[in-house]
């Protein structure tokens, strides 16, 4: 991982020159937290690297950012994204994808930077109105976060997920963007 001098402590959205980090800082996610994901270290390790160049919205085709949380040597230690919806109907919401946050980094603060990030941004994106996103069911650490940053519980999905023989469910959350400004979460356009 590079380390910066101008990334000490910080949580901002990365550029494809922080490809190469955030390819490992997911990478170790997926490996060492199979049940909180769905996709596998084997098939993200596959892909190219101009495909981890592109998820952080490096085309402006690819509609997604990401943002990343540096420690205090200025190394990359956590990041999460949101994808955005295109289509007429459905372009009011926008899906939190890739949270994680390294081991070493944890309970920090980190993970609750990166989803008030992800608000604030999509707050700032015209016309978004919702976010959703799913986590595993018996990840109180993650469920916890995300309810402290305003998500709400709106469904399970039984079976959504197969890890080693075992079907887990995922639990689908959305945070209303005009309620979470009203509670004081987020600054408001
Ligand atoms: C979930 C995760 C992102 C949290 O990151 P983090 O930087 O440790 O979180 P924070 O320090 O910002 O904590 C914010 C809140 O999350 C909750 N939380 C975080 N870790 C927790 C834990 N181990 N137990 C209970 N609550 C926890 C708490 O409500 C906490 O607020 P508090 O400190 O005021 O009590 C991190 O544990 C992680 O990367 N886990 C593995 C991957 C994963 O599960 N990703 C989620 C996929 S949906």
């Amino acid at each position: 991982m590079s380390a910066s001098e101008t990334d000490r402590n910080i949580v901002r959205r990365l550029k494809a020159a922080d490809a190469t980090a955030y390819r490992a800082v997911m990478l170790d996610a997926y490996a060492t937290h199979p049940s909180a994901f769905t996709s596998t270290v084997a098939e993200r390790a596959g892909l190219p690297m101009l495909w981890w160049e592109q998820r952080l919205g490096a085309d402006a085709d690819v509609p997604s950012v990401v943002y990343g949380a540096f420690d205090d040597a200025g190394a990359l230690v956590g990041a999460a994204g949101l994808a955005f919806e295109t289509r007429e109907r459905t372009r009011h919401k926008a899906t939190l994808f890739g949270m994680s946050v390294s081991a070493s980094a944890r309970r920090s603060g980190f993970g609750r930077r990166l989803v008030l990030a992800l608000l604030e941004h999509a707050r700032a994106h015209g016309g978004l109105r919702q976010v959703q996103l799913t986590v595993t069911e018996g990840n109180a650490s993650a469920q916890a976060l995300y309810e402290r940053c305003g998500f709400k519980v709106f469904g399970v999905e039984p079976m959504a997920i197969a890890l080693d023989g075992a079907w887990l469910a995922k639990v689908h959350m959305c945070c209303d963007l005009e309620a979470a400004v009203q509670e004081g979460r987020l600054i408001g356009a």
